[in-house]
């Protein structure tokens, strides 16, 4: 299989790669009307600071290394910056956002709150968000200044701000910051899973590594177990896309072809706001329901594992139901190692590193172990068909997930402070990738596998919302009361290549 060079220098880090670092500040932007020109010279200087995916590959690629060979990783001096335009901010800066083929996008964030099963006011706008409900709190730019250091990324979004003057004005700030194991406020692992795309680097390498031998029939369309390769068109315009008939082979160039579009992405901003609090009570709440089926006592912690679909630290619960296992947790082939529908076969691994014992993973088709609601099950069903098509169609709904979380950490108190999940997807199409999985599969109760709406994300019901698993062999139906996860702010953006952010800023 041939395939795509990804021009490394052009496309942005943080939608190849991610930056990789402890605090990522989000800077929400608006151009002052009547102001665009200088707003524009304004900006221009940003266009040289953008890092590149070359620079956070080289960067994560050498703190890999640091780490297997004991060597303390590379400090990182300075910072990582992205950039973002919505399709008003591309409108304002003179560019026709209709050239990017994706609807949803062109219409907005905030018109599309009311489908994802936000709360809207009487006049349709989406309640409680801090920016994108209305057209003055649109944002027009994104950027976002990560970096090791929170005094070094609060100092250079200050510095930014000073130089952009009177022309731009600020609608949102708020910095991310990583939690240990790179989890979120619930408990939970977090970025375990994601995407394995094909391409190269310039070197010849490809961008994400593989484990199976070359000689392996499963080096084809793995890169690792668990992770199916598709193609990077999905993530980036202007590069083959997944032809969802013949995983092996490339699709349709995404983009068409249009120059704006090359080396782009599209970037879907939610800010998710957590009620960790409300959350361990519904967890209670559930594991009393368990007891009283099962006649045996339930810790919170089984319930919750059972929403989520992994354990606290990230252990598949399709392979242990019991409990947490940190020989697969700590295994960074195991923990993601595995189907739903089909065992993975044992293997001799080989990585950098040398060889690497895969002993197998047992499948889990009927949802005995990791119930078919779980989160992590209904918004990738993996290798189950379903009625929107095979393996192909869940492959091609699947995002690069670059979230942050935001706010204090949770220490057991509800201490009325506000925390969750900067959610943040790129992806080609958000129509047919985050927004399908939000609209048909997320709240759906039977999509893509039956068992009720995804426990996390899923709407809420008066009644409670209808939880059907499997538990110590027979079928019991919970009631899941409460809601714990809501949008309070959202933007639609484009994350162009770093030639065209300087087109858009400097021409
Ligand atoms: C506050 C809200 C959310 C929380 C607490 C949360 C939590 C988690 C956790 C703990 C995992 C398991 C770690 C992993 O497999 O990487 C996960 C996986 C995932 N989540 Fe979320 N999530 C949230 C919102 C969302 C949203 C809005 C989407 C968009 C549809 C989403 C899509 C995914 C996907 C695609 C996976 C990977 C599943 C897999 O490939 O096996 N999540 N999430």
């Amino acid at each position: 299989v041939r395939e795509p060079v990804l021009e490394v220098g052009d496309i942005q880090g943080h939608v190849l790669t991610g930056f990789g670092r402890a605090f990522e500040l989000l800077l929400g932007l608006r151009i002052v009307a009547g102001s665009e020109a200088q707003a524009r010279r304004a900006l221009a200087p940003l266009c040289d600071r953008i890092t590149s995916a070359a620079a956070t590959g080289a960067y994560k690629a050498e703190r890999r290394r640091a780490l297997a060979t004991g060597r303390s990783p590379p400090t990182l001096g300075g910072v990582a910056i992205a950039i973002a335009f919505s399709a008003e901010g591309l409108r304002v800066l003179g560019e026709d956002p209709r050239a990017i083929p994706d609807l949803i996008f062109v219409g907005g964030a905030g018109a599309d709150a009311g489908s994802l099963g936000d709360a809207l006011d009487a006049t349709g706008h989406p309640l409680h968000w801090q920016f994108g409900a209305t057209p003055e709190t649109d944002l027009h730019i994104l950027v976002i200044v990560a970096s090791g250091d929170h005094a070094l990324a609060e100092a250079e979004a200050d510095r930014l701000l000073d130089a952009l003057g009177v022309h731009v004005s600020l609608v949102y700030r708020e910095c991310g910051a990583r939690i240990a194991n790179d989890g979120e406020h619930f408990g939970f692992a977090d970025g375990v899973s994601q995407p394995g795309f094909r391409g190269l680097l310039p070197d010849g390498t490809p961008l994400i590594s593989r484990s199976y031998p070359p000689d392996h029939p499963f080096a084809r369309v793995w890169a690792k177990p668990g992770q199916r390769l598709t193609w990077p068109g999905q993530f980036v315009f202007g590069y083959a896309g997944l032809d969802p008939d013949d995983l092996a082979a490339p699709g349709e160039e995404t983009g068409g072809g249009a120059p704006l579009l090359r080396n782009g992405s599209l970037l879907v901003l939610r800010r998710l706001t957590q009620d960790v609090a409300a959350f361990w009570t519904a967890m209670e709440d559930l594991a009393a329901q368990l007891k009283s089926l099962t006649g045996r006592s339930w810790e919170p912690v089984e319930a919750a594992a059972r929403c989520v679909g992994r354990w606290p630290d990230g252990t598949p619960l399709s392979l242990s139901p019991a409990g947490e296992d940190s020989k697969i947790s700590g295994d960074p082939y195991r923990r993601n190692g595995f189907n739903y529908v089909r065992a993975v076969a044992p293997a001799t691994l080989l990585d950098q590193y040398g060889e690497h014992g895969f002993p197998g993973a047992a499948a889990d088709p009927l949802g005995r172990a990791c119930p078919l609601f779980a989160h992590v099950r209904k918004v990738n069903p993996r290798d189950h068909a379903h009625d929107f098509g095979g393996v192909g169609a869940s492959l091609r709904s699947q995002m690069l997930r670059r979230g942050i979380p935001f706010g204090p950490r949770w220490t057991g108190e509800d201490d009325g402070r506000e925390r969750g999940l900067l959610f943040m997807s790129y992806q080609t199409s958000v129509q047919s990738q985050f927004r399908k999985l939000m609209t048909e599969w997320v709240k759906d109760p039977v999509q893509p596998l039956g068992g009720g709406v995804d426990p996390l994300l899923g709407p809420d019901r008066p009644e409670g919302r209808r939880l059907v698993l499997e538990v110590e062999g027979s079928r019991v139906t919970l009631a899941l009361r409460g809601s714990f996860v809501r949008a309070t702010g959202a933007s639609y953006l484009f994350a162009p290549g770093i030639a065209t952010v300087r087109r858009l800023l400097v021409s």
